[in-house]
């Protein structure tokens, strides 16, 4: 494997990396502190003074990580005791074998995808060291409002989901292919609504997610769509009769309405005989303000039963049904939650690799997966996605992501130039998306 080139990080001033270590993370953990502090009744109503005083507790933790981070102290072991902290602190001692002229590794002078990794987890262990506080999720009550105030939006598309199935026998309705292409780009730029980038202000979907698809079409850079339906074609063919349809892996991202985006385009896909099994995974840990959890998985699912909105609660009613049959479940695992690039997966998580390759599709949702999927690095533009992956290749794999990072490959020569100069900030305002694809060479 040749050499990857230099992480991006906070020491480029003025960099993406560096406004975000600087100015958007010491924001979300003043968000942090302010959600526990407001919660202080419900820890007495539940602990007493001994829930008070957990609160307390984790504040001053979380003020003292502020702290460090805006005057660039070095990022310290993990103490909590949990079984992943080997795990991190090896990897500290990675960067630290990369730092030159011994520096300690530091905030801003250290990559950004592991210090804002790492800021995540050292809030997991603010709470984890108040006992009482321990299993609280400090974002819930963001991901919560931003899946209600996108209600409208999941009523069109739940009633669309419906349609598209009662009518499927109907020989004048649209194409199954035609289909999946709107399904599936609906759940990509679902992943617009994440509450990291806006550092948890109001990002829900509040049009129609249908109607807006055609327009949005040219901000789709690279579209290898055409390489999902050969994939999924192919499962449907081989497997005799019984086992037919494809094993998709969705590693999900954000909560809200990007989730049921997934939801729905998972719905479609088994629904129709596409996929015969949808295997989701999710992070074991609240992270990056917005990712779906195991509690926030199945949450969604229950409040969409529960709508009063007829077609949105037979969708939820399914999804219900689908988990229950074991058709789709739910996976978390703790690499999802280290500072890892994939490419160091096969290594640190050898089980989590080789379930991945008896996938027929692992689709990656959103910006975080593409980060750790290039290992967050400086890559020239045209350099192919396969060789940016350097050796991640469980299985085929796609990259559904809105751009949020100063990260992009696999672009035709000319493009990125082209791009920044109509539009200096295309890599992280959101407005930009990529269905991204790569096959594992055959044996
Ligand atoms: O810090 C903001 C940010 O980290 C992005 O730049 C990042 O990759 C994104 O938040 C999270 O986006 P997503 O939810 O799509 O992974
Ligand atoms: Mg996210």
């Amino acid at each position: 494997q040749l050499k990857p080139p230099q992480s991006l990080s906070a020491k480029f001033e003025g960099s993406f990396a560096y406004l975000t270590v600087r100015d958007r993370l010491p924001l979300i953990l003043t968000k942090v502190i302010d959600t526990l502090h407001r919660n202080k009744n419900n820890f007495f109503d539940e602990h007493g003074e001994a829930g008070i005083e957990a609160e307390k507790k984790a504040i001053s933790f979380l003020s003292k990580l502020r702290n460090e981070l805006q005057t660039d102290k070095p990022v310290l072991p993990l103490t909590d005791g949990a079984e992943d902290i080997e795990a991190w602190n090896q990897y500290m001692q990675r960067q630290q074998s990369l730092m030159e002229d011994e520096q300690p590794v530091s905030w801003f002078k250290s990559p950004w995808l592991y210090v804002e990794c790492y800021m995540y987890r050292r809030i997991q262990e603010a709470l984890w060291l108040s006992p009482r506080v321990g299993d609280f999720d400090v974002f819930k009550e963001g991901k919560t409002q931003s899946f209600f105030e996108s209600q409208q939006a999941t009523k069109s598309l739940c009633m669309y989901l419906r349609e598209v199935l009662i009518g499927r026998n109907n020989p004048n309705k649209n194409p199954l292919l035609e289909q999946f292409l709107k399904f599936l780009q609906v759940s990509l730029w679902g992943n617009r609504c994440d509450l990291s980038i806006s550092a948890g202000q109001d990002n829900s979907q509040k049009t129609s997610p249908i109607d807006t698809l055609a327009d949005l079409q040219r901000f789709i850079l690279v579209d290898d769509s055409a390489d999902l339906w050969a994939v999924l074609m192919a499962a449907q063919a081989s497997g005799g009769t019984e086992i037919r349809g494809a094993t998709v892996d969705i590693i999900l991202d954000n909560a809200g309405f990007e989730l049921i985006t997934d939801l729905v385009l998972a719905d479609f896909i088994v629904s129709t005989g596409l996929a015969r099994e949808v295997r989701f995974h999710g992070k074991s840990i609240p992270w990056f303000v917005s990712d779906v959890n195991k509690q926030d998985f199945n949450w969604t699912i229950m409040q969409t039963m529960a709508s009063n909105h007829k077609e949105t609660s037979a969708c939820g009613v399914q999804w219900k049904r689908y988990m229950k049959e074991g058709v789709w479940s739910y996976h978390d695992h703790r690499f999802w939650t280290l500072p890892h690039a994939f490419w160091d997966m096969a290594t640190e998580a050898p089980d989590l690799y080789s379930s991945l390759q008896s996938s027929n599709l692992v689709l990656l949702k959103g910006d975080l997966n593409y980060r750790k999927l290039t290992g967050d690095r400086d890559w020239e533009h045209t350099v192919p996605f396969g060789r940016a992956l350097r050796g991640f290749q469980p299985a085929p794999l796609c990259s559904v992501r809105t751009l949020k990072a100063n990260v992009q490959v696999g672009l035709q020569p000319g493009q990125g130039e082209k791009l920044t100069s109509q539009d200096p900030d295309w890599m992280t305002s959101g407005k930009y998306a990529v269905i991204q694809f790569f096959s594992p060479p055959k044996e």
